[in-house]
């Protein structure tokens, strides 16, 4: 029997593909978004406590009540916003499952979503798959930032969510207060709700603040803001997120959440809370943390010949090879891990999921959450190839390839 695909034109994800290369080759892989460094001892002490005293059932749907103490403590003291732990908090299968349980319990059959381009790869197909469509708005190269005027356009009465990644992934950007005022105004009249992934929220550089939905008075009634302690404790395997939002609009998410995941692991959430009644403050010198590790990787490959801004927040820096090839992201990346043995995510899947829809371009993302040995190791590979790579002739490029 052969069954029509509901996803025809989704790939694979450029992450599986990129690692299973790198496996493959035995590449250094500093492409896919986790941490290389041990979490804290006391985390996972705690974590093996609350298994050892039998907290190995079912967890509450909504999630355990001392972790959405803990959230809504950590909540207060960041974004100075009173939250309301039994109804505006849900704790979930990471923000991924967040992304998927909102999206799937306010899109219907023929909305329109707003988003800008390039985008977080997860947010697609789930529009899609609640019959929903994607419009994208440009963030323009070198800046990326938003055009207000264009996300004017693309609102229709059709519109029914606009989706925000602030600190930005893959570009590296954030967002100041007036974009989220800009974006309140041109919502103001329209009955759009606001899906706001926030996973890099602590990890902002050079002094500059987050600017949470949460903390806007105006956009903090119609938005769902997402979270992930996998970001923010360097557990990414443990799958721990979630999402704060007005008691309605977490009444609808619940919905699709207790019947997609249920209940999240009890002896995580409960070693979570406990760790963060121990440590309140784990996570203030993230953005200290990370950015010595971008400096790190950014001063290695000055002269390089790949061209690069320094990431304002999360853990990934784009690096621009315009100088060097004009190959495409995606034959390039390729071409660097079969040769040079150094594994990055070309960002040309950031864009439409629809492979024929994407840009040319000659950029690709990096991870510098990463040890420095790591990094050290990547900066020689990746200045290695760059040589190399500038020296040949036009006619064997990796154009040619
Ligand atoms: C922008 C963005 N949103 C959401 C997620 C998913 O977070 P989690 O690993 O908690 O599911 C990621 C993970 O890489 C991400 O980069």
């Amino acid at each position: 029997m052969q069954f029509e695909s509901k996803l025809a034109d989704i790939p694979t994800t450029i992450f599986t593909v990129v690692s299973r290369r790198a496996r493959e080759l035995n590449a250094l892989d500093i492409g896919q978004g986790y941490p290389d460094f041990p979490i804290d001892s006391l985390l996972s002490e705690h974590v093996t406590a609350a298994m050892r005293e039998g907290h190995n059932q079912y967890a509450p749907m909504t999630g355990v009540l001392e972790l959405r103490r803990a959230i809504a403590a950590k909540i207060e003291s960041t974004y100075k916003k009173s939250i309301d732990a039994d109804t505006e908090i849900t704790v979930t299968c990471g923000g991924t499952e967040s992304l998927h349980s909102a999206i799937l319990a306010l899109v219907r059959s023929g909305d329109e979503v707003v988003l800008f381009d390039p985008a977080y790869d997860s947010y697609e197909p789930v529009v899609n798959l609640a019959g929903g469509r994607c419009v994208r708005v440009p963030l323009s190269p070198p800046q990326f930032r938003p055009d207000w005027e264009r996300f004017a356009m693309a609102l229709t009465p059709r519109t029914r969510l606009v989706i925000i990644n602030n600190p930005h992934n893959p570009v590296g950007t954030v967002w100041a207060r007036a974009d989220l005022d800009e974006l309140a105004r041109l919502i103001r009249d329209q009955p759009v709700a606001v899906l706001s992934d926030e996973v890099y929220e602590h990890v902002v550089f050079d002094g500059q603040q987050h600017e949470s939905v949460l903390s806007h008075p105006e956009l903090s009634q119609r938005s769902l803001a997402v979270f992930s302690f996998g970001k923010t404790l360097h557990a990414t395997g443990w799958r721990v997120g979630y999402c704060v939002a007005p008691a309605g609009l977490t009444r609808e998410l619940r919905k699709v959440h207790q019947f997609c995941t249920f209940s999240i692991s009890a002896p995580m959430q409960h070693g979570i809370a406990r760790y963060l009644e121990a440590k309140p403050e784990a996570w203030r010198n993230l953005g200290t943390f990370y950015q010595q590790k971008r400096d790190y990787l950014c001063d290695a490959l000055e002269g390089s010949g790949f061209l690069l801004r320094r990431a304002q927040g999360t853990y990934f820096q784009l690096l621009d090879f315009s100088a060097i090839s004009d190959a495409a992201d995606v034959d390039f990346v390729e071409r660097m891990i079969t040769d040079a043995r150094i594994a990055a995510i070309p960002i040309s899947p950031f864009y439409s999921a629809k492979e024929t829809a994407r840009p040319r371009l000659s950029v690709m993302r990096v991870c510098f959450a990463k040890r420095e040995q790591t990094l050290q190791v990547a900066a020689e590979r990746l200045r290695e190839f760059a040589a190399r790579i500038a020296d040949e002739p036009p006619s064997t490029s990796v154009a040619a390839t």
